[in-house]
């Protein structure tokens, strides 16, 4: 059994398999419907148990038919209506019951130290489904997406982030480093991602480079990625921050600059960090992008209990 918590902790050569698992599961099923199994039912016989302290709509479906597909079953719990969050049962008595229940604990969180408590007490496999330092499956799963549109590996492309520096573009730093591309960042001076992070990444021969300028990150990018600039566990002046980064939206304008072909993806929801012409527009990939996350999320899960093919 193996937890799927932080990209930085995966090797390279698992995250490669998890994608080319996911390849060639999305190719077997082309003619099935959403709710049939694949066919070898993978995780037939197996609940997966999965729970949001914070909302989500894209996460919990996705995970919903990818657990199906894969022959298994879920339950999703809201953290306020178990004894954990209500009452004052621990961390750790809650991980034994739900190993004792489940095969697996899908957790999205307010604490990142919350994973960290229950990955000590299961004896199940945990999957990060966010947290306020990363989301992997979403990155992982945008890897995927890119690599299929653009037909080649994103080692080849150059990849550029426009916005704040959050849990998402945690993930893509730390997959930039596993997969070895360009990422170009731009936002103001005072939001730029922290020390920490840069250290790993320079450790790590990383290929980062921060600007305060949109229009110099976007030049030649194959891809474009931006995200809201107040996430779930944001804490402080919403309002403020949102102004700070009045000029970080991505809009037609800013896309001139990237290569003609370019995409432009959002794990969404969305807000006025991109402008309803490019989010609509012909760059745009987020639908594809947001339906990609079953394929993935199944062969993580497979990761997850040894199963990969
Ligand atoms: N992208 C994403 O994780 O969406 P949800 O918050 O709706 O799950
Ligand atoms: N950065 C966003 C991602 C939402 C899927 C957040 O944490 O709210």
């Amino acid at each position: 059994m193996k937890n799927f918590i932080n990209l930085k902790d995966i090797s390279t050569t698992d995250l490669r398999k998890i994608l080319n698992d996911a390849k060639k599961r999305k190719e077997k099923r082309k003619k099935l419907s959403t709710l049939e199994f694949d066919k070898d039912q993978p995780l037939k016989g197996k609940l997966l148990i999965q729970m949001y302290e914070k909302p989500s709509s894209r996460t919990r479906l996705s995970f919903h038919i990818a657990i199906n597909q894969l022959g298994a079953n879920s339950i999703t719990v809201k953290a306020s209506e178990l004894h954990l969050g209500k009452g004052d049962e621990s961390i750790a008595d809650t991980a034994k019951i739900l190993s004792t229940y489940g095969d697996g604990f899908l957790l999205r969180t307010d604490s990142d130290k919350k994973i960290e408590d229950f990955s000590k007490s299961l004896k199940i496999p945990i999957i990060n489904l966010l947290s306020p330092s990363s989301h992997p499956c979403q990155v992982l799963s945008d890897i995927f997406t890119v690599e299929e549109i653009k037909k080649k590996p994103i080692s080849k492309l150059n990849i550029c982030w426009i916005g704040d520096c959050n849990n998402v573009l945690n993930s893509l730093i730390a997959a930039s480093v596993k997969f070895k591309f360009n990422l170009n960042i731009a936002c103001p001076k005072n939001y730029r991602p922290p020390n920490f992070v840069m250290e790993w990444v320079k450790k790590n021969k990383g290929k980062i480079n921060i600007f305060n300028d949109p229009k110099k990150a976007a030049k030649n990018a194959d891809v474009v990625f931006s995200d809201k600039v107040f996430s779930l566990n944001d804490k402080g002046n919403k309002a403020k921050k949102i102004k700070d980064f009045k000029n970080y939206r991505v809009n037609s304008k800013l896309m001139k600059f990237t290569r003609p072909n370019s995409i432009f993806l959002h794990c969404l929801p969305r807000g006025n960090e991109v402008s309803e012409e490019v989010f609509l527009g012909k760059h745009s990939r987020v639908w594809q992008q947001a339906l990609n996350r079953v394929h993935v999320q199944k062969s993580i899960m497979l990761y997850s209990f040894g199963k990969l093919g």
